[in-house]
C-alpha cells in the first residue's frame, strides 16, 4: 500500500547511526531461583532497528520491561538516553517515557475507546491540550499510518487485525518519540497485512529518524527491518550483529532458527551484497510449499 508519507521518504537515506541510546551493562535478573539474565550486555545506537530474538522463555520481554523501567534488574546497570535508570528521579523518568513509544502485542488498544481516543490517550496523560490541537495531532498520526480519517470514530472491535496494529503504531508515535519498542508487531496478521506493517515500520523509521527495538518471531520482518539482530540465549546476548553475521554463529538456537528451511527462505530476501556474506549452510535451497522444489 502506498501512502503520501511512504512516497515522501522513499528517496531519503536511512537514519544515520549515532550515539548509544540504550546501554545495558552486566545485567543480572532473577526471579527467586530462576536466573533469567546473567552478565547480559547490549548497546543500541540512535537510528538502529535492533531485533531481539530467542527461544520462548529466553527473557526477551523481561529485558524490554527492564529497559522501560517497568521491572528492576537484580544487578547491573541500564542507561537510557545516557541516564542511569537506577538513579534517575521520578520527573526525569516521566520525561524519558515521553521520548519513547511502545506497541505491546497484547492489550494494544483500549476496547472501550474509539480509535481517536486510543491515539489521543498519551497526549491527554500529559495534561490539558486544546481540542483543536489534539484533533490535528491525532489526525496527522492517522494519516502517517495510512488510515483514512473516517476510521477515527470507530471502535477497535470494528477494525481488521492490520488496522488495529496501525492504530497501535499511531498511538505509539503520537508524542513523536525518538525510541520505539515493538513487541510482535506482525503476530496474528495474514502475510499481506504483515508486509504492510513491516513497510510502515520502515517508513516511520526513515520519516522520524527513529531508533526501534523489535521483538519478533517473524523471520521475514526481522530480515526486512533489522540493522542488527540480538540473540538472547544462555541468559545473555550471544551476539548482536547484522543478520548475515548472526546466521554464521555456532549455536544450537541460531542453527535451528536461521538455518532451518524457514530461516533460509527468509534470508533470500537480503540484498545480494549481504547475501554474499551468509555462511554456506544458509544458502542451501529452501524448498517447501512456496519454494517450488521437488518436495
Ligand atoms: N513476573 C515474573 N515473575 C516470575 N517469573 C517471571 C516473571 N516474568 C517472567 N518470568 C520468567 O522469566 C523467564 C523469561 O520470561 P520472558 O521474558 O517472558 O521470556 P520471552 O519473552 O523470551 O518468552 C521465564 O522463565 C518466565 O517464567
Ligand atoms: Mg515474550
Amino acid at each position: 500500500m502506498s501512502t503520501p508519507l511512504k512516497e515522501a521518504v522513499r528517496d531519503l537515506p536511512l537514519p544515520a547511526i549515532g550515539e548509544p541510546v540504550i546501554e545495558v551493562h552486566n545485567l543480572t535478573k532473577r526471579y527467586g531461583r530462576n536466573i533469567v539474565h546473567q552478565h547480559l550486555n547490549l548497546d543500541i545506537r540512535r537510528g538502529e532497528i535492533v531485533t531481539i530474538v530467542g527461544g520462548s522463555g529466553a527473557g526477551k520481554t523481561t529485558l524490554v520491561r527492564q529497559i522501560l523501567g517497568l521491572e528492576k534488574p537484580s544487578s547491573g546497570s541500564i542507561r537510557m538516553f545516557g541516564e542511569d535508570l537506577a538513579t534517575v528521579g521520578a520527573e526525569d523518568m516521566r520525561l524519558m517515557r515521553t521520548r519513547t513509544g511502545m506497541l505491546f502485542q497484547h492489550g494494544a488498544l483500549f476496547s472501550s475507546l474509539t480509535v481517536f481516543d486510543n491515539i489521543a490517550q498519551p497526549v491527554r496523560e500529559l495534561g490539558k491540550v486544546p481540542a483543536d490541537l489534539l484533533r490535528d495531532i491525532v489526525m496527522l498520526k492517522l494519516e502517517m499510518v495510512g488510515l483514512p480519517c473516517k476510521h477515527a470514530s470507530k471502535m477497535p472491535a470494528a477494525l481488521s487485525g492490520g488496522m488495529v496494529k496501525r492504530v497501535g503504531l499511531a498511538r505509539a508515535i503520537v508524542l513523536e518519540p525518538e525510541l520505539l519498542f515493538l513487541d510482535e508487531p506482525t503476530a496474528g496478521l495474514d502475510p499481506r497485512s504483515s508486509d504492510e506493517v513491516v513497510d510502515l515500520i520502515s517508513t516511520l523509521h526513515r520519516a522520524l529518524g527513529l531508533t526501534v527495538v523489535l521483538v519478533t518471531h517473524d523471520l521475514d520482518a526481522m530480515v526486512a527491518l533489522s540493522t542488527r539482530v540480538a540473540v538472547l540465549a544462555e541468559r545473555r546476548v550471544l551476539i548482536a550483529a547484522p543478520v548475515e553475521e548472526v546466521a554464521g554463529v555456532d549455536d544450537p538456537f541460531v542453527r535451528e532458527y536461521f538455518l532451518g528451511m524457514r530461516g533460509r527462505r527468509a534470508l533470500q530476501a537480503l540484498p545480494p551484497e549481504r547475501r554474499a556474506k551468509l555462511p554456506r549452510a544458509a544458502l542451501a535451497p529452501a524448498f517447501g510449499s512456496m519454494g517450488g522444489g521437488p518436495c
